[in-house]
């Protein structure tokens, strides 16, 4: 069953509404929640005119900093990385001061959303207003260099003697990226429901992390975390923005105990803009130096971003350039201010996806100058060892995918002078670039029960962001156990199962897939030794070695054959339990030491269409080629890659979030954000090379999630520039740019 390209088994529910989201389970005696976010970006609130809109028919309260119930403060530096992650340590309504546009200062508790909508709108909010910090170019000048990135992975690293390479190399690029700060858009936006029965509370919530979420809210409510349940059973995207845990989900359980009823906090679209975390406008140099044969001697990649005053996210963009090849002499510096925007956070290939369209575009430079073929400079300077701490990959195929993807594309037909190719009046470009994402395993449990009649129950704390968790995760278990996959129900999405892992850093097919894997194993192995000692069994007193399980049946090698109910139904119990853990592995946990660097790769080719007098871009083709260990599910496979490079063809050619000189978004919707629609995608060609990498994960398989959307927006840049020769270094690339 691994391997099987099934389709996925919520499918139907989705489609027929039957799957529950957050804010759709019904509860008629729910209040209504809708946040009042500031309108400034520094200073205090000196006045809010709540009894007015306390008169406002349906709206029962707000609830403000005056009134709001004081919870208790995180762990200075928000708490151990993986037991307590929030976006960012900080609760609002405790105080009166505004640190950012959007920061929450109100509830407002209505019967209805309409209600509760209008009166948040009417709340009247006095400031004292204060100089913010606003200015994104202000990191050139004033910076800090924090140490590492949340992954453990130092921000700062030297290698060998940059400066001597460069100034002894032939040929050097030395440009200046910038990708502008961007939003998650999720198609469903967060929202919290809170319902307390005595001294027990139970939280639906639009998340990526149920475990993290409950930890959370228990931690700041000083509850036990078993006296708080985390539900999120259907979930509409998160991209990362419900990744780490945000300060909505505290509002809803504490408006919902103040008012001694249950809360149903919602969250629209433009609250989704400064709720949550966006990706952080990045400044990038890069520099590269070679010699003539395209051997890369030298490398510096400077990242100069932003965090928030209220949390700490380092968008990490020049780890990959550090590690992708096997340049001697490398200089990384990462470099970040403090401004009074809301807290930047993870977004689907956070500082890969934005931080290869610097270097692959840096790269194309170089071969442009050198007169070398782009993907040839690439296979010049294949690294089989991490060259930050010499670990080697521990599988590195690469070299393969541009083989493979150069074939597929066509790619020896690309005329490497810009502008040369013509098809019906418009220009046409070719570009590549490599696509790489590192694998990260986390720890986790599960338990397996299986019934009297056969029927296979696997329960972790894992989510289903919408990418096929429930399915793989099926499909993993019945193949371990040697059962159909219809005799196997996956039930996630609950933080009362064992702990499980945040769908985060594509990590959770390995991870959760793991420790299902061997649980799953595990049971196989108590089945079998039930058999060959119930007395009343047709395997009584056979050699364990000589069973095993087929299609859900339990068979000897001398033929005798029945279904694996039959031994729970003699073992007198109703079922058979067991449980299965597994921690992060050797290589991974931070700080450990490493046997193997573990990541994936891919090498993706585009093809571009520009109209000459118009500057508008097309995108016919874009082919694919990754390596990433083995392929669980190929249908959901593919649409994980697809909804990947899509990912980043929206970061090469549509999104941005604008911000104004007062810290305001000013296009915090989706008529004014722009994302592709299907009419802009047209043919996509994906494929895998498929070795399974056992060193990384039982099953073989690394995880997809974030490597479709890295590298897009390189080979995009770098096909654009074939086609028109304008090398455009700020994203989005729009016809504005091109005329
Ligand atoms: Mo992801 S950006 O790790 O949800």
């Amino acid at each position: 069953m691994i391997g099987e390209a099934k389709i996925r088994v919520d499918g139907p529910l989705k489609v027929s509404g039957g799957a529950k989201y957050t804010l759709e389970f019904p509860l008629d005696d729910s209040l209504y929640a809708v946040i009042v976010k500031s309108s400034i970006a520094k200073g205090r609130i000196t006045d809010m005119d709540t009894a007015s809109v306390e008169q406002m028919p349906g709206v029962v309260k707000v609830i403000h900093p005056g009134n709001a119930l004081k919870l208790k403060p995180y762990p200075t530096g928000g708490g151990d990385a993986l037991a307590l992650a929030p976006g960012e340590p900080f609760i609002p309504l405790q105080d009166n001061n505004v640190y950012h546009v959007g920061q929450h200062i109100a509830i407002v508790l209505a019967e209805t959303l309409e209600d509760a909508q209008l009166g948040a709108s009417q709340l009247k909010v006095t400031y004292q207003q204060e100089p913010a910090a606003l200015d994104k170019e202000h990191v050139l000048e004033e910076f800090f260099e924090p140490e590492r990135y949340n992954t453990g992975e130092e921000l700062q690293h030297e290698r060998g003697d940059f400066r001597q390479a460069k100034n002894n190399a032939e040929v050097v690029v030395e440009e200046e990226y910038l990708v502008p700060a961007e939003n998650h858009n999720p198609m469903e936006p967060a929202g919290t429901l809170a319902i307390w029965q005595g001294e027990r509370l139970t939280v639906y919530d639009s998340t990526q992390g149920v475990d993290n979420a409950r930890n959370c809210v228990a931690h700041c409510f000083g509850m036990k975390p078993e006296n708080v349940r985390l539900l999120a059973y259907y979930i509409g995207g998160g991209f990362g923005c419900k990744g780490f845990f945000w300060p909505h989900t505290l509002l809803a359980p504490m408006a919902a105990k103040i008012m001694d009823r249950p809360v149903r906090l919602v969250l629209s679209r433009k609250d989704m803009y400064t709720s949550m975390g966006h990706r952080p406008e990045v400044i990038q140099k890069i520099t590269l130096a070679s010699d003539r044969n395209g051997n890369i001697t030298a490398g510096e990649h400077i990242t100069y971003s932003y965090t928030s005053i209220l949390g700490a996210h380092y968008e990490p963009c020049g780890l990959t350039s550090a590690k992708l090849y096997a340049i001697p002499n490398f200089s990384m510096r990462h470099r970040y201010t403090q401004l009074n925007y809301p807290t930047p956070t993870p977004m689907r290939g956070p500082g890969e996806s934005n931080g290869t369209f610097a270097l692959e575009s840096a790269l194309d430079e170089l071969a442009e100058k050198l007169g070398m073929d782009p993907v040839a400079l690439r296979i010049r300077n294949y690294a089989a060892a991490n060259p930050v701490d010499g670990l080697p990959y521990s599988s590195n195929k690469v070299r393969e995918c541009y083989r493979r993807g150069a074939a597929l594309f066509g790619w020896e037909n690309r005329n490497k002078l810009p502008g040369k190719m013509l098809k019906d009046g418009q220009l046409i470009g070719h570009g590549m670039a490599t696509a790489t994402y590192p694998a990260y395993r986390a720890g986790g449990a599960c338990r397996l029960t299986l019934n009297q009649d056969g029927i296979l129950t696997a329960q972790t704390a894992i989510q289903d962001i919408g990418t096929g968790t429930y399915t793989v995760m099926g499909q993993i278990a019945a193949d371990a156990l040697g059962i159909p996959s219809s005799q196997v129900n996956v039930e996630i999405g609950d933080s009362d199962f064992p702990v499980g892992p945040l769908s985060g850093g594509s990590m959770v097919t390995a991870s959760a897939g793991s420790y299902i894997q061997t649980g799953a194993q595990k049971l196989k192995n108590d089945l079998i030794d039930r058999a060959v000692s119930q007395q009343k069994s047709p395997f009584y007193g056979m050699q364990k070695e000589t069973l095993s399980i087929k299609e859900g049946l339990l068979q000897s090698r001398t033929g005798v054959k029945e279904p694996i109910q039959n031994v729970v139904q003699r073992s007198g119990k109703k079922e058979i339990v067991v449980e299965d853990s597994s921690s992060v592995i050797k290589g991974f946990a931070f700080g450990q030491e490493a046997e193997y660097a573990y990541q994936s790769f891919g090498a993706v080719f585009v093809e571009v269409s520009v109209d000459a007098d118009l500057g508008v871009i097309t995108i016919p083709r874009i082919v694919a080629v990754y390596d990433l260990g083995k392929i669980i599910n190929p249908k959901l496979a593919d649409s994980q890659f697809y909804g990947g490079i899509i990912f980043g063809y929206s970061m090469a050619l549509l999104e941005a979030t604008e911000f104004n000189e007062k810290g305001q978004i000013v296009n915090h919707d989706l008529a004014e954000y722009h994302v592709p629609v299907n009419a802009d995608i047209n043919d996509l060609t994906v494929e895998v090379l498929g070795e399974p990498d056992y060193k990384f994960s039982e099953h073989g398989g690394r995880g997809i999630g974030e490597i479709g959307a890295v590298g897009v927006a390189g080979a995009i840049a770098n096909a654009i520039y074939n086609a028109t020769g304008k090398r455009i270094r700020q994203l989005p690339i729009t016809l504005d740019k091109l005329m």
